[in-house]
C-alpha cells in the first residue's frame, strides 16, 4: 500500500511532455476535495477555446459540481455500471454536449463529434495542469443525464469525472486490483508509422 496516489505514466522512451505522459484514468478519487469556482472556469475556458471545424463550436460543456443536488442527480440515476462505484467520489462531472443543429440545419455528426472530442481533451489536459485528475466515462445513461442538465437538439456525449486522485487505503479491494492494473496499448507500428527521412 502507498499513501501518495497512484502514477501510471505512458511506457515509452520518446520525450513526451509530462502533462500527456502522466496523464491517465484513476477511479480513486479524494471524496472531500471541492473543485473552487477559479477552476471550473478554466475547465469551461479551456473547453470553449478549442478549435472547431469552420470555429462553429457545436458544443457546450455543463459543469456539476459535489454537493449540488444535480451532481447527486447524475451520481444515481446518469451512471452506468461500475462507473456508480466511484465516479460519485469524484469533485465534478463535465457533462459534454453536442449540437445537433447549426443555422437550423442538421449538422455532420461525424465532423460535430469530432470537434467535441477536440474540446474534451482540451478540457482534460487543463484538468490535469492544474493537478487533478480526469476520467471520461461512455458508460452513462444519456436520456437521465440529458434530463438533469435539460438538452435542446444536442446529444449528450460522455460524462468526465473530474476531482484530485486518492489514494489506495481504505477502498474496496475490486477498485485497488483495478486502478493497478497496466495501462496497455496497440505496438507503435500498428498506430503509427513515421516517413524515413534521413536528419
Ligand atoms: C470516450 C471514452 C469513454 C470511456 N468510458 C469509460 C467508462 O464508462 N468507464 C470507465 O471506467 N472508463 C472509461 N473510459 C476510460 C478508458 O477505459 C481509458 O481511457 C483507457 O482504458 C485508457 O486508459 P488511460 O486513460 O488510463 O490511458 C473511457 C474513455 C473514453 C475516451
Amino acid at each position: 500500500m502507498t499513501s501518495s496516489p497512484l502514477e501510471k505514466p505512458a511506457h515509452t522512451n520518446a520525450d513526451l511532455h509530462p502533462l500527456v505522459a502522466g496523464r491517465w484514468s484513476p477511479r480513486i478519487f479524494d471524496s472531500s476535495y471541492e473543485l473552487t469556482d477559479s477552476q471550473a472556469m478554466s475547465l469551461g475556458e479551456a473547453f470553449r477555446w478549442s478549435p472547431s471545424s469552420s470555429n462553429q463550436q457545436p458544443w457546450h460543456v455543463v459543469i456539476l459540481r459535489s454537493g449540488t443536488s444535480l451532481f447527486d442527480e447524475i451520481s444515481e440515476s446518469g451512471l452506468g455500471g461500475f462507473n456508480q462505484a466511484w465516479a460519485p467520489k469524484s469533485s465534478a462531472y463535465a457533462v459534454l454536449l453536442a449540437d445537433q443543429l447549426f443555422e437550423g440545419k442538421p449538422r455532420n455528426q461525424a465532423a460535430t463529434f469530432f470537434d467535441v472530442g477536440l474540446a474534451a481533451s482540451q478540457l482534460v489536459t487543463q484538468t490535469e495542469a492544474m493537478g487533478l485528475r480526469a476520467h471520461y466515462m461512455g458508460g452513462i445513461n444519456p436520456e437521465a443525464v440529458a434530463k438533469t442538465v435539460g438538452t435542446k437538439d444536442q446529444d449528450v456525449i460522455c460524462v468526465i469525472a473530474i476531482g484530485k486522485q486518492g489514494t489506495l487505503e481504505n477502498q474496496s479491494a475490486e477498485l485497488v486490483e483495478r486502478e493497478q492494473l497496466e495501462r496497455t496499448r496497440k505496438e507503435p507500428g500498428e498506430v503509427y508509422s513515421i516517413d524515413s527521412k534521413a536528419n
